[in-house]
């Protein structure tokens, strides 16, 4: 098993559903695997409306039911440090990655989540934001089952 560290980072547009929610799952499925000494993780939005808001409530609930507390993270923004601090940028969806891309002067470390995703409907992590509470449980099921991919994509490394 791999005993490098990786610095991985998720992205979507407000950083207040899916990418704290991915983070926390990440994070989660890291410890299980006992392997928390060898990553740092973290998340952030490609757009600054929601900068120092605590998650999304129905993203804190679905993760609390699953045994996840992600309540105390705080939306921020990327930055240009991002792009050389992290060993990859993982975004939600093809517009997530897009931006990045315009914004990043090295490209090589930006990943599509779904990439890794074992049973894809879509490339993209749907926004849960604009509908209701049952949306969250969607985004749940996809971002564990693709970041329990991608974890185990690293520690094959
Ligand atoms: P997220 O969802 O990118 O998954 O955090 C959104 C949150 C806020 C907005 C859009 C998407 N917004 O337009 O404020």
């Amino acid at each position: 098993m791999s005993k490098q560290h990786h610095a991985v980072l998720f992205v979507c547009l407000g950083n207040i559903c899916r990418s704290p929610l991915a983070e926390g799952i990440f994070r989660h499925l890291v410890d299980e695997a006992g392997m928390s000494g060898h990553f740092t993780i973290d998340s952030c939005g490609t757009g600054g409306y929601h900068i120092g808001d605590p998650p999304h409530r129905d993203s804190i609930r679905v993760a609390k039911e699953h045994g996840i507390t992600i309540k105390d993270q705080r939306a921020r923004q990327v930055q240009t440090e991002d792009f050389h601090e992290f060993d990859y940028l993982v975004a939600m969806d093809r517009q997530n990655k897009r931006d990045l891309q315009r914004y990043a002067k090295k490209r090589g470390n930006i990943l599509l989540l779904r990439d890794y995703d074992p049973d894809p409907d879509s490339l993209d992590v749907p926004d849960p934001y604009f509908g209701g509470p049952e949306g969250f449980y969607t985004v749940y099921d996809i971002l564990h089952r693709s970041c329990d991919a991608f974890l185990n994509t690293l520690l094959k490394k």
